[in-house]
């Protein structure tokens, strides 16, 4: 006798380009490696902005429906989720929205573009009583995973050290076009919410909450090439350098930048305490360096995250067959999916919108530590925890 088919849940995909096709990616793909599914997902539709595109964004990833506004996307009664891979300006209204219909929500870092809003994200989807989750999907990282595992269970002994980086060379030529990402208006922020949100959102993931920040940023190219013609003025910062104090006692340092060649996703963090280090590399995510005082002079050792016993060890493939970054959104899926079976919670393994409001708290605190050159108190995030 075999159980029934697991109950389908409809989806539907605010974006088909960039990161969305991440998103419509793992949609394929997260039923078929976590079977039998929590529940299964169906994609009933995509919304864009120009009809041709979406419709065409539908063949491709078997959408039933395509939408040129995310209104009809929310106002199809067969979606029951929205994945929200929208812009920065799309997150709040689009969530906020969802919310209110019922629907559960995966909305992409940073929840928003201040503090304020995402206050209000929050609120809205503890009130109706949705899944919530924001899309930190490095959490979902295997090596970020034992990174964590280690730190818990006290093999770095006291952590005195988080240093954070995310670089990358993206915006280094200055005819590189004007877009959203640009403009405070639409983004709300430039690299702190772009990059330096992901690098917190893992401090606090491993290290545990930041009270305080110091920073400076810059924006080195102030003007943009529009595609339509003339120039954009770039209102965000290209670049910050930031101090991190911890409520546990801990100090670190935070850099982001779309100015450095060579560098592409160059998201890595180096954690020292009194027992150990360790480091990652995005650009390396199969591998934890790890240094423990106890194993004698033998120096850094590069361990290789694939093993049966490591984090998602065996979800895949064998030992020594390499994952990329896409596995990570399938991995989130899942944890939200069995979220929304009511089967296990988002957090704290994942990231809800009470993570995604805290980490706006300090991008909004680091913003004006920049502005202010000064240290900013990060003060907000002090209402309880809440769990989806
Ligand atoms: N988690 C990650 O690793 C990761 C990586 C990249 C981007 N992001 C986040 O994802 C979001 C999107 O970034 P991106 O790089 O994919 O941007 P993008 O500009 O490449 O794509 C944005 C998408 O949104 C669509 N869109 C724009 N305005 C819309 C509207 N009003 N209605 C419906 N669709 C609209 C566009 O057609 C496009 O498909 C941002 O919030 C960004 O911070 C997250």
């Amino acid at each position: 006798m075999t159980a029934g088919p697991p109950q389908q849940v409809g989806i539907g995909v605010l974006g088909y380009n960039g990161v969305a096709r991440a998103h419509l990616l793992a949609v394929q793909r997260v039923a078929t490696i976590f079977w039998p599914p929590a529940v299964h997902p169906l994609l009933i539709a995509v919304a864009g902005r120009s009809a041709d595109r979406v419709e065409q964004a539908a063949q491709r990833y078997g959408a039933q429906a395509a939408y040129p506004d995310w209104q009809r996307l929310i106002d199809d009664r067969r979606v029951q989720v929205l994945i929200n891979a929208g812009p920065n300006d799309v997150h709040a209204e689009a969530s906020l929205a969802a919310a209110t219909r019922g629907l559960h929500v995966l909305c992409e870092k940073p929840l928003a573009r201040t503090s304020g809003e995402a206050a209000q994200m929050r609120d809205a989807a503890v009130a109706a009583r949705i899944v919530h989750m924001t899309g930190y999907n490095y959490r979902f990282v295997p090596a970020v995973l034992l990174a964590r595992r280690l730190i818990r269970d006290g093999r770095l002994g006291r952590i005195y050290h988080f240093r954070g980086r995310y670089c990358d060379d993206s915006m280094i030529d200055p005819q590189v076009l004007y877009t959203w990402r640009h403009t405070r208006a639409r983004a709300g922020s430039g690299v702190i919410g772009d990059l330096a949100a992901h690098a917190l959102d893992l401090a606090r993931f491993l290290v545990g909450e930041i009270t305080a920040v110091s920073a400076t940023a810059r924006i080195f190219v102030d003007r943009r090439p529009r595609r339509e013609g003339g120039v954009g003025t770039v209102d965000v910062e290209d670049a910050i350098e930031a101090v991190l104090e911890f409520s546990s006692g801990a100090i670190g340092t935070l850099e982001a930048s779309t100015f450095c060649p060579g560098r592409k996703n160059f998201l890595t963090f180096e954690i020292n305490g009194a027992d150990g280090s360790l480091v990652f590399n995005l650009e390396r995510l199969n591998e934890l360096d790890l240094f423990l005082r106890e194993d004698g002079a033998n120096g850094f050792r590069t361990v290789l995250v694939t093993e049966a016993h490591h984090p998602y060890g065996g979800t895949w493939w064998p030992p020594g067959h390499t994952l990329g970054w896409e596995h990570t959104f399938v991995h989130q899926l899942q944890r939200f999916l069995g979220a929304v079976a009511g089967q296990s919670p988002i957090a704290p393994d994942g990231a809800t919108f009470e993570d995604g409001y805290r980490c706006a708290v300090i991008c909004d605190a680091l913003d004006r530590a920049a502005r202010e050159a000064r240290r900013v108190t990060v003060d907000g995030p002090v209402t309880p925890e809440r769990t989806a």
